[in-house]
């Protein structure tokens, strides 16, 4: 019998030759203009020769003040546009799977260093700058960030809409708004962080407002046959804090404004969030907002095995699975998954011989 992890799966007019999702993470590799470079081609074009069914590609700025680190990507010129434009053909030259990409801001968590270098701030002089947020509410030995106004509000969202109009003039076939890990938009939701007492902070609704706005302004622009996703944090692991109750009421609205999916992450807004590791760890929210919300869900988060993969779309509980470390640790992954689960994943002619059913032949007898 077939697995569900490798039956394809529509989202609008996009289908994914199978379940695996390449889950985004940051490279920090940009150079400092925010440009893609040789590092996103190997990164990118390794996973793309490997048969997941989309790759989405690492939080992407879409302003300056938007990256974590002054070397992350940027999309807010055309000149951005262009690097990255050559990282989706060259993938789309190897493989199969579809390509997205997650806009993002980094909020009052942004102007660090790369992360192996260091957890420091970058100040003005070295490249950073002074990070916003909804409030000036400080990430705990970060500086105090720049509250927006309404009307910063309003150009931050022109913005958006920019980077989502690059994108796809780069050719991407979705886009994920990133509204997870403490960043600026999940910021805005989380009572834990935002404590704004105009229209855009307060109850549950004025929480969701700016995050809604957002979402709603990017999918006018964004082509009707093209799917948009959207990553939460499914809860703040903090009492008082954003929850997975939250998310289902945030995925339904999303749901009216044409979202396709959620991805159920958790996380990132405080230090002293009491999380709970483990296989899986993420995958009940995952279900939980799906079943509330009625949209397709992406489980994410320590799942390395393939049959656990299977099981959780055999359950009901999600309809993609994204892999970040396991993926990068093993980019074959989804061959291997296939081969486990007695299934096929996309596999690339040059590479025939080497798959796991012609291996073991004398290969001078095929060549012939
Ligand atoms: C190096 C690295 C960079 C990451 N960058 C992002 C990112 O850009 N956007 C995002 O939403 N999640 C990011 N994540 C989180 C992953 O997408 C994923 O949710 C997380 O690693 C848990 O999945 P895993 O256990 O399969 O690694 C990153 C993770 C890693 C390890």
């Amino acid at each position: 019998m077939p697995s569900q992890l490798f039956t394809p799966f529509r989202l609008r007019e996009s289908v994914l030759p199978n379940r695996v999702v390449v889950s985004p993470m940051a490279q920090y590799s940009a150079d400092t203009q925010g440009l893609a470079t040789n590092w996103h081609l190997m990164h990118y074009g390794n996973w793309a020769v490997s048969g997941p069914g989309m790759i989405i590609f690492e939080a992407i700025g879409v302003e300056p003040r938007g990256r974590v680190t002054p070397r992350c990507l940027g999309l807010w010129n055309e000149q951005q546009m262009r690097s990255l434009k050559t990282v989706v053909g060259f993938c789309r030259e190897v493989g199969p799977a579809v390509l997205g990409l997650q806009l993002a801001h980094s909020g009052r968590k942004g102007s660090t260093q790369q992360p192996w270098v260091g957890p420091n701030v970058v100040g003005p002089e070295a490249g950073g700058w002074e990070p916003i947020s909804c409030s000036a509410e400080a990430y705990p030995g970060r500086p105090v960030p720049h509250a927006l106004s309404q009307g910063e509000l309003t150009e931050l969202v022109a913005n958006y809409v920019t980077s989502t109009r690059l994108a796809e003039a780069a050719g991407f076939d979705l886009v994920e708004l990133h509204c997870a890990h403490g960043y600026l938009l999940h910021s805005f939701l989380s009572p834990l962080v935002n404590t704004r007492n105009d229209q855009y902070g307060g109850d549950l609704a004025g929480r969701m407002r700016f995050p809604l706005e957002v979402f709603r302004a990017i999918r006018a622009v964004w082509p009707a046959g093209k799917p948009m996703g959207v990553r939460v944090s499914a809860t703040d692991w903090k009492e008082g804090g954003w929850d997975v109750a939250d998310s289902g009421a945030f995925a339904r609205e999303l749901k009216a404004l044409g979202c396709d999916y959620i991805t159920a992450s958790s996380g990132g807004t405080a230090p002293d969030q009491k999380i709970v590791l483990g296989p899986g760890y993420q995958v009940a929210f995952a279900a939980q907002i799906r079943a509330e919300s009625g949209l397709a869900t992406m489980a994410v988060g320590q799942i390395n095995e393939p049959q656990q993969a299977e099981d959780i779309l055999q359950a009901g509980q999600a309809d993609m699975i994204a892999l970040g470390r396991g993926i990068t640790w093993n980019p074959r992954w989804a061959w291997h998954a296939a081969e486990a689960l007695g299934d096929k994943a996309p596999f690339p002619g040059p590479y025939a011989r080497s798959h796991s059913s012609l291996r073991f032949s004398d290969f001078t007898v095929k060549r012939s």
